[in-house]
């Protein structure tokens, strides 16, 4: 199902699942009520949990979720202390993450804890939050030693969604929680909206695992036909992600760079064996047949809604800085960065690598052919950044 939604001043159409439906409905339909009642704070705070809500389930990394689901219920819940801890499905035991208000450190603490005999084994186990008033009085074991002492009282939430329970939060509170209070049922809110984020986010992450391995089948199937460039591929990946890393790309960028690296050959695949393993000098025809593979590559890659940098790191990894290459001949800023750092590190790779007809070239011949390039196959940004990488030691 698709809702429009007002963020940031423009209108966007965001996708929702069943679920995720249901809660924003119920979630809308208690601040309508509470606005008509005329409970202000009531409905000031709902308002706050949504944006919680958004700023919670903006992002698709794990970590991520997690701090912003700590930081926010010490921001806006007044909580003093706080624990969100997930199952490791290898080991069975929680991955527990703190709110750095736990402790005099500044930044969140990460543990692993047994649930079993725990309160977090028993609402893992129940599904049903608990909520125990005074601390004081509770003898059993909450997992956070250090930080609820001074503190009046504690609740446990299954962090759960899809069927499934990922984990809980703990909060811990310097004011009286009731079972039945406002409190509590603002924080099984939040809860709820944890355990989407999280389901969300696991699923991408598998999404992304299942991706990565037909990625690395497609790689092997191509190095299988072409014996001379076995682990090239994989190299380009590995180097050009340092490249990108050096020139200060972002995170996003880098995973991009590096899956462009891993297929940007990928269309040789239709290139006539015989012309790939040739070691004399090609015919024009057979240049022809070559210089075809980043159009093959591209439209190989359609049907799997590949992101556009990857695709465009296929299409132009032979595009010169100076407009000499191909397919399109286009040059300078209009080719695409990452291609433009692909196409030297691809050349790298091959004046490093042993050839039939020749061995690899030494660092310092490779220096000067890199400087030499520069400003006409290769951009003078990635020529600098690279050679400052080899000179470091770094793409050995
Ligand atoms: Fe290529």
């Amino acid at each position: 199902m698709s809702e429009n939604f007002v963020l940031d001043g423009k209108t966007k159409s965001i996708d929702f699942g069943e679920e995720e439906v249901r809660f924003l409905k119920v979630l809308r339909a208690s601040l309508d009520l509470a606005i008509d009642r005329g409970q202000e704070e009531n409905a000031e705070m709902l308002r706050k949990l949504i944006e919680m809500g958004q700023r919670i389930s903006s992002s698709l990394e794990i970590d991520v979720i997690i701090e912003t689901t700590l930081k926010s219920l010490v921001e806006v819940a007044g909580a003093k202390c706080c624990a969100l801890g997930l199952f490791d499905k290898k080991t069975g035991e929680i991955a527990l993450k703190k709110s750095p208000e736990s402790s005099n450190k500044s930044q969140i603490r990460a543990e692993r804890v047994q649930a079993e005999g725990t309160i977090l084994g028993e609402v893992t186990k129940t599904g049903q939050p608990m909520v125990i008033e005074d601390l004081a009085n509770y003898e059993g074991s909450l997992c956070l030693p250090d930080c609820s002492n001074g503190m009046r009282s504690a609740a446990v939430f299954p962090v759960q969604a899809g069927g499934r329970i990922h984990g809980a939060l703990i909060v811990c509170t310097p004011f009286a929680l009731d079972r039945k209070g406002n409190e509590v049922g603002y924080l099984s809110i939040i809860t709820s909206q944890v355990g989407l984020a999280i389901e969300n986010a696991q699923l991408y992450e598998s999404l992304r695992e299942y991706y990565m391995n037909v990625v690395n089948a497609l790689t092997a199937a191509l190095e299988a036909k072409d014996k001379y460039t076995q682990g090239h591929s994989l190299r380009v990946a590995l180097w050009a992600k340092e490249v990108a890393k050096e020139i200060g790309l972002s995170d996003k960028e880098q995973e991009m760079i590096y899956i462009g690296g891993l297929l940007h050959d990928i269309g040789k695949v239709g290139v006539r064996e015989q012309i790939l393993l040739k070691t004399d000098k090609l015919t024009p025809e057979e240049e022809k047949e070559i210089h075809t593979h980043p159009r093959t590559g591209a439209r190989i890659m359609e049907p799997a809604n590949l992101p556009k940098e990857v695709v465009e790191a296929v299409l132009y990894h032979h595009e010169d800085y100076d407009g000499g290459g191909y397919p399109e001949g286009i040059a300078g800023e209009k080719i695409p960065l990452l291609p433009r750092i692909i196409r030297v590190v691809d050349s790298y790779d091959a004046m490093k690598s042993d050839r039939p007809y020749r061995k690899a070239f030494s660092k310092k011949w490779v220096i000067e052919e890199l400087n030499r390039c520069s400003g006409k196959q290769f951009d003078p940004v990635v020529v600098e950044a690279m050679i400052k990488l080899i000179e470091q030691g770094k793409l050995a």
